[in-house]
């Protein structure tokens, strides 16, 4: 057998959820710092059907793989449905998010304390680097899309990627 199942439960697992339209350099700081704490780290991309986004889940994919490609042990995959369903599949027992201010911890308390009453998973919150403490996807697309620069709030890549989609219209 190959995958998680026979690894047991040696291998320390944690996800990183969101929506990632795009990733930015606030997302990729709690998921390199949860590299460092983890063996394998999965970034799980939220599908929702019911909200367009302006990438693809496919590109959200590809350019979340191009800017973790480095830390060796991040997986990306898109999921829909419960988070806890996700975690059950792959053995995965803690969820690590990022915590910008205050303003975040209601909701992702009450999402916390739902998840673990599902389905026994944990959440940890890690503080936000306070470089990225206002920094959101939302507010990056509404920037980018006014012609202001976002050049130190993402990665090169999603710059450009970021640019070109926004040159189409
Ligand atoms: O980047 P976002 O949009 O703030 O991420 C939100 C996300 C994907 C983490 C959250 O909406 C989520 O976990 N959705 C999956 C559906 C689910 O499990 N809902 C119950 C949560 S208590």
């Amino acid at each position: 057998m190959t995958g998680p199942e026979s690894e047991g439960s040696q291998v320390r697992r944690a996800v990183c959820p969101g929506s990632f339209d795009p990733i930015t350099n606030g997302h990729l700081d709690i998921i390199s710092r949860a590299s460092r704490l983890y063996d394998e780290v999965y970034v799980a991309v939220m599908i929702n059907k019911a909200k367009k986004g302006l990438f693809e889940i496919d590109e959200r994919i590809d350019l979340i793989g191009q800017v973790t490609a480095e830390y060796g042990n991040v997986r990306v995959e898109a999921f829909h449905g419960l988070l806890v369903d996700f975690c059950k599949q792959r053995d995965i027992p803690a969820i690590v998010k990022g915590l910008r201010a205050v303003s975040d911890f209601d909701y992702e308390l009450q999402m916390a304390q739902m998840n673990n009453g599902l389905s026994g998973v944990e959440t940890l919150f890690v503080p936000t680097n306070p470089t990225y403490s206002f920094l959101s996807s939302s507010l990056v697309k509404e920037v980018a899309t006014w012609g202001g620069d976002v050049s130190h709030l993402v990665p090169p890549v999603v710059l450009d990627a970021l640019n070109q989609r926004l040159r189409q219209g």
